[in-house]
C-alpha cells in the first residue's frame, strides 16, 4: 500500500452500521470504498456452489478460489462471474457462512492482496473486522464502531421488514451475538479494536451524526491536507 494513499478504517461487530457509515463517508470525501465483508461473503457463496465444507477440510480449495474470485463491483451491484449476487450474499445465512470461512487463515491470506489493491488515490474508506489491525495497520484513522446488541438487532429487523422478510428480533439478536462471538474468538485476525482506534458507540446516534463525527476526526488529523 502506497504510504501516500490515505485510508480510513471502520471496524466493528456485525450490524453496527459500518457499511452505511463507511459508504456515506466515502461519498462525502470522494474516496473509494472497500466492503471487505462482501469478499468473505462471496468466497463462502462460491464455496457453497462447489459443495465445499466450510471448514479446515476444504481450506486450501476455498483459499484458492478466494485468490481468483471473479468478482466485479458495479454501481452498487456485486457480480460473481456472470451472476448478480448482490441480494444472495446479504442473507443472515450467508453472513454466518462468511464468518465460518473467514476463520480459516488460508482464506484470510488469500484475500490480502485484493483488499490492499483498493487503496488508491484520492483515498479509501474500508470497513470490516481487521482493517485497522491487519490489512491497513498504517492507516492514519481507525474507528471501532459499536452499538448495543438490542439496537443492532432492531436495525437489522427494520432492514429485513422493508424487504418483505419476516424474522423475529430475538432470533436476529441471537444470530448476531453468535456471529460476534465466532469473529472475536477465532485465532486468525480476531475482531478487536486496533490499539490506536477511536471508539464510536452509535447506539443513540443518527447515521448523519456518526458520519459527521468521523468526518471531523478525519479533518482534525489527516496529514495530507494542502
Ligand atoms: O461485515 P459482514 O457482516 O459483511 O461480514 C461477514 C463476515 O465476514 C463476518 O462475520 C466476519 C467476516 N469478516 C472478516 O472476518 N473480516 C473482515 N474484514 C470482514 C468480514
Amino acid at each position: 500500500v502506497a504510504a501516500s494513499v490515505p485510508v480510513i478504517c471502520i471496524d466493528g461487530p456485525t450490524a453496527s452500521g459500518k457499511g452505511t457509515l463507511a459508504g456515506e463517508l466515502a461519498k462525502r470525501l470522494g474516496y473509494h470504498y472497500l466492503d471487505s465483508g462482501a469478499l468473505y461473503r462471496l468466497t463462502a457463496f462460491a464455496a457453497r456452489q462447489q459443495n465445499f465444507e466450510l471448514d479446515a477440510a476444504h481450506e486450501a480449495l476455498i483459499a484458492d478460489m478466494a485468490r481468483k474470485l471473479p468478482v466485479r463491483f458495479e454501481s452498487g451491484n456485486i457480480w460473481l462471474a456472470g451472476q448478480d449476487v448482490t441480494e444472495a450474499i446479504r442473507t443472515e445465512a450467508a453472513g454466518m457462512d462468511a464468518s465460518r470461512v473467514s476463520a480459516l487463515p488460508g482464506v484470510r491470506q488469500a484475500l490480502l492482496d485484493l483488499q490492499r489493491s483498493f487503496a488508491r488515490l484520492p483515498g479509501l474508506v474500508a470497513d470490516g473486522r481487521d482493517m485497522g489491525t491487519v490489512i491497513f495497520p498504517q492507516a492514519p484513522l481507525k474507528v471501532y464502531l459499536t452499538a448495543d446488541a438490542a439496537q443492532r438487532a432492531e436495525r437489522r429487523h427494520k432492514q429485513l421488514i422493508s424487504k418483505g422478510i419476516e424474522v423475529k428480533i430475538s432470533t436476529l439478536r441471537a444470530d448476531l451475538e453468535a456471529r460476534d462471538e465466532q469473529d472475536k474468538s477465532r485465532s486468525a485476525a480476531p475482531l478487536k479494536p486496533a490499539q490506536d482506534a477511536l471508539l464510536l458507540d452509535n447506539s443513540s446516534l443518527t447515521i448523519e451524526a456518526s458520519v459527521n463525527q468521523v468526518f471531523d476526526w478525519w479533518q482534525a488529523r489527516q496529514p495530507f491536507a494542502t
